[in-house]
């Protein structure tokens, strides 16, 4: 089985959007966890938080990521929580090589401002909260085997072009 390729990173590093721009261009299938839980529960990730709270996304989460990487050969774009958990982490590793999307906080900040959907975010001062993720989770997302820059003037191309090379 080929090994999957995971982006992972924080909300905002255009995991999703590079994700099926690099399925496109390996010829790979592409699966983004967070649509793929939307789909089976037939509700949107705020709805899912709203009504059942962040551990039961995360189990979501982590069975959803399970299910995908199964399949083998793919593209996979993870929520950005998903690599934080050490069992999701394991199996990330085991079949697939994890592709770190770096962003700095202004670019992500001016991304997720834009689309203000995100549960984790919907605090009185979201763009501190965005910040201490970050500062919070960067150790761990620098444990992946490949890390690409993912700034805010990089195209959708050139942010992939920088992926397949690595
Ligand atoms: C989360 C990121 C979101 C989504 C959920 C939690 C996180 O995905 O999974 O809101 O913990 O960072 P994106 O990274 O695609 O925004």
């Amino acid at each position: 089985m080929r090994r999957n390729i995971v982006l992972i990173g924080m909300m905002g590093a255009g995991k999703t959007a590079i994700g099926g721009e690099l399925a496109r261009r390996t010829q790979r299938p592409f699966a983004d966890t967070d649509a793929e839980i939307e789909r089976a529960a037939a509700m949107s990730i705020p709805e899912i938080f709203a009504r059942d709270g962040e551990e039961f996304f995360r189990a979501r989460e982590s069975e959803v990521l399970g299910r995908v990487l199964a399949l083998g050969n793919s593209v996979v774009s993870t929520g950005g929580g998903a690599w934080l958990r050490p069992e999701n982490r394991e199996r990330i590793n085991q079949n697939g090589v994890a592709v770190w999307l770096d962003c700095d906080l202004e670019t992500l900040w001016h991304r997720v401002r834009q689309r203000p959907t995100r549960p984790l975010l919907q605090t009185a001062d979201p763009r501190g909260t965005l910040e201490r993720l970050l500062t919070e989770r960067e150790p761990f997302y620098a444990l992946a085997d490949i890390r690409v820059s993912a700034r805010r003037g990089d195209s959708i191309e050139q942010t992939t072009n920088r992926v397949i090379a690595a």
